[in-house]
């Protein structure tokens, strides 16, 4: 397992947010070269990224941006190995409330992702489903 990841390049979307900011905490323990995906704020605030031990962030580019921004997804997807597509409105209130704005950002932004999947250099890309097989992003790896 360990060496499986060592050296591998990895691009982990929704990187400030719960999931992501831990498995970036274990890919880089594990030895892999990560890049984390933050949305963009005026306060260039990281998340809990922000508070992930001092000394990884050395093995760590942080890219922000939005993921409904094409270009800015692509670009930073270039000659990574493995994509672990995280970032999610996720608050099911906020979904009620707010359906279009979380289809846009949720369904929309990972459709023309996985649709345009040659730009980011992903060759093969396997969908991750959690249990009661709700689909919840998707892993890219060749
Ligand atoms: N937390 C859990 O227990 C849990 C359980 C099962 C599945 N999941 C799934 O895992 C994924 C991540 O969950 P989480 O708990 O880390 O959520 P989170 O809210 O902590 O993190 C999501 C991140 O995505 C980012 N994001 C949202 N829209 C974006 C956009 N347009 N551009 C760039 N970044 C954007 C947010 O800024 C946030 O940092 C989600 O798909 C969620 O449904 C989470």
């Amino acid at each position: 397992m360990d060496h499986h990841w060592s050296k591998k390049k990895v691009l982990v979307t929704g990187a400030g947010g719960f999931i992501g900011s831990h498995l970036i905490e274990r890919l880089i323990d594990l030895g892999a070269d990560v890049t984390g995906f933050v949305r963009y704020n005026s306060r260039n605030d990281w998340g809990l990224l922000e508070i992930i031990p001092p000394h990884m962030l050395d093995s760590l580019e942080v890219v922000s941006g939005d993921l409904l921004d094409f270009d800015a997804i692509s670009g930073a997807a270039k000659n990574v190995d493995v994509i672990f597509h995280l970032g999610s409105l996720i608050s099911i209130p906020y979904s009620y409330n707010r359906p279009r704005d979380t289809i846009e950002n949720n369904i929309l932004s990972t459709f023309k992702y996985l649709n345009r999947g040659k730009g980011t250099g992903c060759g093969k890309i396997r969908p991750y489903i959690f249990k009661r097989g709700i689909w919840h992003g998707a892993v890219c790896a060749d």
